[in-house]
């Protein structure tokens, strides 16, 4: 029974949460971030692991984080110190509210990619694009620019801090009912146009057919921390979601829905990409920048291309939106709850600080030497932020989580939480050989071998 579903709030209806954990789900972490990770680790070799992936880990995980938000009703960091006062496990609350401003920082950045590339289609400064290398040059002037990549990626913050400031259900659920559905038939219609492309048949095969031999440990760990980063999953953001959905709602088939959706839309967002890429003779190993290289080159030559592509970029900067959103309510859910902050003081000073940390991310695709080769040549202080947090820090929350699930809160308590109000868990016994063993075994493995090996970039 909870006397918070009038204080604290609740989705609409079961729909409306499907449809804002979807909205936190797909992002730029389906649109922009798989395709290049794919690119860059063997294309289908990597798809094959991904799906597989997604099922034996996201999909568990996400049904261990949903039941702990809604019994406890809290963020992170409060969820587990409900369940387990006077113990340590809080400390993985702490690092998920740390990672969403993590991610924020950077995730901020391309979101506001997407609004420059925006306004960019409409000024026509692609319509003279004849080459994929044109293309490229346009993406490397455009964020060579310090003022604005930083004035985009303040912009965004701004956005979603006017957003999240608004409260969860009335801010996310308007957003996203029409525009995801949009953003899936624009998507429809671009990959059957690059499949089309004369040539595109090798990018396909890329993309499709996997080549075992490519695959390496270090093919898995990018998998893992890819699938964790595109569900949202392994800093509590399910969590936090999870601590408004209603009793009457059915975790297992919701989170079946959101897992199942978010890699339609990813698998969708690389049949645009991969096709037109060998189409065009480039390389697919293009790094962050690839589909703002490739997708100007698309619309350049498709009929109609600059209306179409002003409204993928638009429809993309709101799907990053959504994401944005459930990003920073994680840490301003920890600060209201369990600091007594305000809302709008929790809103306006996360959102403060993430601009500020989200700086030397905006200047690394070429606007400063030093933050642009921050590890390595072509890996920046963004390509770091988005290992550390959007990979590591997933991963060993996502491995603490399990743990959590399978032993210490338990496979009875999460099937109670699960059963609440006559839903039924068929597919318990399932679910618990995934959380207790696959899913830690597996995540363990992984990280041990790259700290063993040092492969961390
Ligand atoms: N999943 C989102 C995307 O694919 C990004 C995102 C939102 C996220 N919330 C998250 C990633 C929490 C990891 C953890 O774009």
């Amino acid at each position: 029974m909870s006397n918070l579903e009038t204080s604290r709030g609740n989705w609409g209806s079961k729909f409306g949460f499907i449809i804002a954990a979807a909205g936190s789900a797909i992002g730029l972490g389906n649109i922009w971030r798989f395709p290049y990770v794919a690119g860059e680790n063997g294309g289908a070799a990597f798809v094959l692991i991904y799906i597989i992936f997604v099922v034996l880990i996201g999909l568990p995980v996400m049904i261990a984080e949903l039941a702990i938000g809604r019994n406890t009703e809290k963020n992170p960091v409060g969820a587990f110190k409900k369940l387990f006062p006077q113990s340590l496990w809080k400390a993985i609350g702490g690092l998920g509210v740390i990672t969403g401003i993590g991610i924020l920082s950077f995730y901020a950045v391309i979101a506001g990619y997407t609004v420059g590339y925006f306004i960019k289609i409409i000024l026509g400064d692609f319509s003279a694009v004849e080459s994929a290398a044109q293309s490229g040059q346009i993406f490397a002037a455009f964020t060579a620019n310090p003022y604005i990549s930083i004035g985009l990626l303040l912009v965004f913050i701004i956005l979603t801090v006017l957003v999240v400031m608004g409260g969860v259900s009335a801010g996310i659920e308007r957003w996203s009912k029409i525009l995801m559905p949009l953003l899936f038939l624009l998507l429809i219609i671009l990959a059957i146009y690059s499949i089309t492309l004369e040539g595109a048949s090798k990018g396909l095969s890329f993309y499709l057919k996997p080549d075992l031999s490519k695959i390496t440990l270090t093919t898995f760990a990018r998998a893992l921390g890819q699938a964790l980063f595109s569900l949202s999953l392994g800093m509590g953001t399910m969590i936090t979601y999870g601590s408004y959905i209603s009793k009457r709602d059915n975790l297992v088939t919701s989170a079946a829905y959101v897992c199942f959706f978010d890699t339609l839309i990813a698998i969708l967002a690389g049949l645009v990409i991969f096709p037109a890429l060998f189409a065009m003779g480039m390389d697919p190993a293009g790094g962050p920048g690839l589909v703002f290289v490739v997708l100007p080159s698309i619309f350049a030559k498709m009929p109609g291309g600059m209306i179409f592509g002003a409204g993928i970029f638009l429809l993309l900067a709101v799907a990053a939106l959504t994401s944005t959103i459930s990003l920073l309510e994680v840490p301003v859910a920890y600060f209201v709850d369990e600091h007594g902050w305000s809302r709008k003081k929790a809103v306006v000073s996360m959102g403060a600080i993430t601009f500020i940390i989200g700086i030397p991310s905006a200047l690394a695709l070429g606007a400063n030497h030093f933050f642009s080769t921050f590890i390595k040549e072509n890996f920046g202080f963004l390509d770091f932020m988005n290992a550390l947090f959007g990979n590591y820090s997933l991963s060993i929350g996502a491995f603490f989580i399990a743990i959590f699930a399978g032993y210490k809160w338990g496979v009875n308590a999460i099937s109670r939480e699960i059963q609440e109000q006559g839903s039924v868990f068929y597919f318990r016994p399932i679910w618990a050989f995934l959380i207790r063993f696959i899913c830690p075994i597996a995540i363990f493995v992984i990280l041990a071998y790259i700290a063993w090996t040092g492969n961390y970039f």
